[in-house]
């Protein structure tokens, strides 16, 4: 047998900035033209943010290719949608020199963020988040992908943006339910890594929900710098990046037995007062502490019990086909207090019996 390797030069360090103002929407494509001169940009966008008038003040005028996804949300969130975009780039005759605008929310930038890792093998993305969840959280970080008809971002890569501009002032055209429940991602983030951070949330919550702008800037600021520090260690989730998965594990099964009618956030919330359950039943929490989050889940009104539509053994089947499972069962991401998710021998997600899931799982109906 002849044998050779193939040295591959490893790939020099590298960042992206996030922009944050209010009203920052009118400047980014003049910001883009210094930024990436001479590159072609290709927006994506959906008819939600074209209603709203989003996509009419980013472009001021320009006269730039935009592809609109309809219908918005997840039911696009599959890859015809990509192959679309994809080919309506070949049609406007774009090459590896486009940029690609995401302006939109999680799922905008899931879509536009996957089609900018596949076409021509790759081409730059800049993401503009115009929801609570995408500000917080699914902006930064580079995850992209869509479904296939078996599971949730089954088609996906690690693309990491050219550059994330946040313009909170955006969020003023969201719907409540929306709103409230993309603000469970900062929640989280407090939860895992900033106890401070935690209590600004529970202080401010009237002006959160009133949509001060300025506290919106807050915590904009906030959740990138809490979600950069764990990216810039892990980038492709090999261990501390899970911690911004607490609460999904149980939250992603609620949210595929709900057939999706539930929020991600409104799942996630569950997913976190399971996780407090998980806690206390490992004698890691205590019950004030649990109350303490529930509280603020309850400001927010996400639900806090299980709809009895749906059994233990439909979502511990869902369980059991988490992509993170390992021998059938996934790992749980755990907090030691309040600001700290727990870490034992080097490892952020944790065993925890199918018994104490399902007795868990138990408490929740409602
Ligand atoms: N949304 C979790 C992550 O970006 O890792």
């Amino acid at each position: 047998m002849k044998q050779l390797t193939v040295s591959i030069p490893a790939t020099e360090p590298s960042g992206y900035p996030i922009f944050i103002a209010n009203g920052l929407l009118e400047q980014i494509g003049s910001d883009l033209e210094q930024r990436c001169p001479g590159r072609k940009k290709f927006i994506v966008t959906d008819t939600h943010l074209v209603r709203a008038g989003h996509l009419t003040a980013l472009t001021a005028g320009r006269d730039v290719s935009t592809f609109i996804i309809d219908p918005p949300g997840e039911p696009s969130k599959h890859i015809g949608t990509v192959v679309r975009i994809v080919e309506a780039m070949e049609n406007a005759f774009l090459g590896r020199d486009t940029v690609i605008v995401a302006l939109g929310g999680g799922t905008v930038g899931d879509i536009a963020g996957f089609a900018a890792a596949i076409f021509k093998r790759g081409v730059k993305v800049v993401q503009i988040p115009t929801t609570t969840v995408a500000q917080a959280d699914s902006a930064v970080g580079g995850k992209t992908g869509v479904d296939s008809s078996v599971s949730k971002n089954a088609f996906g890569a690690f693309w990491q943006p050219e550059a994330v501009y946040i313009d909170p002032s955006t969020l003023n055209t969201l719907d409540d339910l929306q709103y409230r429940s993309g603000l469970v991602e900062s929640i989280k983030h407090g939860l895992i890594l900033d106890g401070g951070y935690f209590e600004f949330l529970e202080r401010n919550m009237e002006s959160i929900l009133s949509r001060d702008t300025r506290v919106l800037e807050t915590i904009a600021f906030e959740n990138c710098r809490i979600k950069a520090s764990v990216v810039q260690e892990d980038p492709t989730e090999k261990n501390k990046r899970r911690i911004l998965n607490y609460g999904h594990t149980i939250g992603h099964a609620v949210e595929s037995a709900s057939q999706y009618k539930l929020l991600h956030g409104q799942a996630v919330a569950v997913g976190i007062v399971a996780a407090g359950l998980i806690e206390q039943a490992l004698g890691l929490s205590d019950a004030a502490r649990h109350k303490r989050i529930v509280a603020i889940l309850e400001k927010l009104g996400m639900p806090l019990s299980i709809s009895s539509e749906y059994s233990i053994d439909q979502l511990a089947a869902i369980l059991k086909r988490d992509k993170k499972a390992v021998g059938q069962w996934p790992k749980f991401v755990l907090l030691e207090e309040i600001g700290k998710a727990l870490c034992r021998n080097g490892q952020w997600a944790h065993d925890v019996s199918q018994t104490i899931v399902e007795q868990t799982l138990e408490r929740l109906y409602g």
